[in-house]
């Protein structure tokens, strides 16, 4: 047995004291005691607890692996990840001001990926429990909107139907205006009577779409809200995790891009930014996915009087838009993955865009390609801190440039 002091919170959440040793669901000031082995304390028993620390609010914490900071109290959680995106800048030399961080509600994630296995009995459903493959049953998850948590009977019947005893399957459930859109992978090809059996559950679930791997089942149209249209996102698509989170992002986006006229909107997904920006301004829309770009171009054809929107397939690593090719917009959207945009950035700093909002999942190479701007003559103005990964470690900013 051995007892330390945690100094920090590590990026995946544990605690961090000297040597280093990693504690998880520690948080800095607490002295702990346990057997360290490979620079982990697996079980620590917690001597001396901090204020920051409180009663995991979720009944399911203590097993589920899907939340790591239930233990912390909401204020020092925020601090962290602000602290987080202001050291990623630090790091480049980097510092602005920083708007009060966004934070999504509990039961407000509309997308979960559930994991799923079939048992002697029947099926479970649930979440991973802390490092390991054994699955959970969450049915008071305090993470996602209640109907995702009240579907676990059905993603338990989809493992009935199609998944087994060997291997896990996969359900993503994501909330749309027209009933659950589900996504199923790892489960076996289904014959036609297991097909009418897929309907059958489907309908008695309230789904409006099962994707079974790539074979789509439709009932009605799964539609997102996406300012004054309505998106049918294909099957697993990339959306905003919360409602609150894309609201916040948009807020920002909005109030960064002004009064431009004709905006750019890379790496635009189904039309997030796009589509409620087109209420004011031409927006010219480039993403890597075809299928997205045609689900965004469907929204913008349906909807009433928005402006036009442009959409173009594009590689935006391989192939950035130039320098050349952006001169004429007033205003550009940014929100790469988390590998950033690092070729795309460097375009954008020639080109000298007059206003970026920069939308960003990882702060490490956000702040790299913040360097790229900077140095070219842009201005960090600000930056909101999005938390709609709550109780995760995960962090989402919107950041501000103008050109001096
Ligand atoms: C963080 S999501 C943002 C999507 C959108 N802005 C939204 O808020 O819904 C990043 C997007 O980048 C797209 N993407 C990933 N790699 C890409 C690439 N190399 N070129 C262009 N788009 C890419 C993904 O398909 C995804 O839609």
């Amino acid at each position: 047995m051995e007892q330390v002091t945690i100094e920090r919170l590590g990026h995946q959440g544990d605690g961090i004291a000297p040597g280093p040793v990693f504690v998880p669901g520690t948080l800095p000031g607490e002295v702990v005691e346990g057997v360290i082995d490979g620079g982990r304390m697996a079980a620590p028993r917690i001597v001396t607890p901090v204020d920051t620390r409180v009663k995991p609010p979720c009944r399911h914490a203590k097993s589920c692996g899907g939340c790591q900071l239930q233990h912390a109290r909401d204020d020092f959680v925020a601090d962290w990840k602000t602290g987080v995106v202001r050291h990623a800048l630090a790091a480049h030399g980097l510092d602005t001001e920083f708007r009060p961080i966004a934070v999504s509600p509990p039961q407000s994630r509309r997308r979960a990926s559930f994991s799923a296995r079939r048992t002697r009995k029947g099926a479970l459903a649930g979440f991973h429990m802390k490092g390991s493959d054994v699955i959970v049953s969450v049915p008071d998850c305090l993470l996602v909107q209640p109907e995702l948590a009240q579907a676990l009977p059905l993603v338990e019947a989809l493992s009935m139907l199609g998944g087994s005893r060997k291997d896990e399957l996969s359900v993503t459930l994501t909330v749309s205006a027209t009933g659950l859109d589900a996504h199923v992978s790892g489960g076996k090809p289904l014959d036609p009577t297991e097909e009418m059996q897929l309907a059958e559950l489907a309908r008695r679930h309230g789904c409006a779409r099962i994707a079974w791997d790539d074979e789509v089942m439709t009932l009605r149209p799964a539609q997102q809200a996406m300012g004054a249209a309505r998106v049918v996102p294909p099957p697993g698509a990339f959306l905003q995790a919360t409602p609150q989170g894309e609201t916040a992002l948009l807020g920002a986006v909005t109030e960064i891009v002004g009064t431009a006229a004709h905006v750019v909107d890379l790496f635009a997904g189904c039309g997030t930014f796009a589509l409620p920006l087109a209420e004011k301004a031409r927006v010219h829309a480039v993403e890597g996915d075809r299928a997205m770009t045609v689900a965004l171009d469907k929204g913008w054809r349906m909807a009433q009087g928005l402006r036009l929107v442009t959409t173009e397939v594009r590689d935006l690593f391989r192939e950035p838009l130039i320098a050349e090719d952006l001169t004429r917009f007033d205003a550009a959207v940014i929100d790469p993955p988390r590998a950033g945009a690092e070729a795309q950035c460097h375009q954008l700093a020639r080109a000298a865009v007059p206003r970026i909002a920069h939308v960003s999942c990882n702060p490490v190479t956000f702040a790299r390609d913040a360097a790229t701007l900077v140095a070219a003559g842009y201005t960090l103005d600000w930056v909101q801190v999005v938390d709609q990964f709550r109780w995760s470690t995960h962090v989402e900013l919107a950041a501000a440039f103008t050109h001096r």
